[in-house]
């Protein structure tokens, strides 16, 4: 497995593993407002506008994960079906981290939906910490979709 900037040529499998782990980690704990912006072409959209700054894992030749990180948020983390339980969260995990210590910061924050519980357990894991529930508020075309979420900090 190796870890690379996302390339135009990423954007398809993006957008599917976005798509796709976006509604295991989030159907039924976030409000209908937003299930109903986050159709299958807004993940194409946004694979598309964001894909510059992803990092990519690759496995067997295959997109098999990915994070984006701005500023001091780690803002996107999704890894496939197949490749999840596998350390390829861990590898991404630890290049956002050190994307938020790259941009100057010791201590980055996240927002996980209370009701995802695998990505919970998941950051608990990796040393992060539940600083409890605020709103998170959520891009849509719009204006902002508030989200009941919780904060999770490191420091990095
Ligand atoms: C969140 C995500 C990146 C974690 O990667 P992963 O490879 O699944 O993570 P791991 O399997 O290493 O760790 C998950 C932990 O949750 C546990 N777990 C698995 N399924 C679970 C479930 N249904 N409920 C609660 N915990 C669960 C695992 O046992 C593991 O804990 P352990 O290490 O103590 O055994 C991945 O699941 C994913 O992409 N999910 C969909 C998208 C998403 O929700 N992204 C995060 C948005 S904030």
């Amino acid at each position: 497995m190796l870890l690379r900037k996302g390339k135009q040529e990423d954007v398809s499998p993006i957008a599917e593993i976005w798509h796709l782990g976006w509604g295991d980690g989030h159907l039924g704990f976030v409000p209908q407002e937003l299930v109903d912006v986050r159709t299958e072409e807004s993940f194409r959209a946004r694979a598309s506008e964001r894909v510059h700054e992803a990092t990519v894992a690759v496995a067997d030749g295959a997109i098999a994960g990915f994070v984006i990180v701005v500023d001091d948020e780690v803002e996107q983390v999704y890894v496939s079906a197949w490749h999840r339980g596998t350390g390829v969260a861990d590898a991404l995990l630890k290049e956002a981290e050190r994307r938020v210590r790259a941009n100057g910061h010791r201590k980055g924050w996240l927002a996980v939906v209370a009701g995802n519980a695998r990505a919970r357990a998941f950051y608990g894991r990796s040393g992060w910490h539940d600083e409890g529930p605020f709103e998170y508020a959520a891009t849509a075309e719009d204006g902002p979709i508030t989200v009941p979420c919780h904060r999770y900090t490191k420091f990095v």
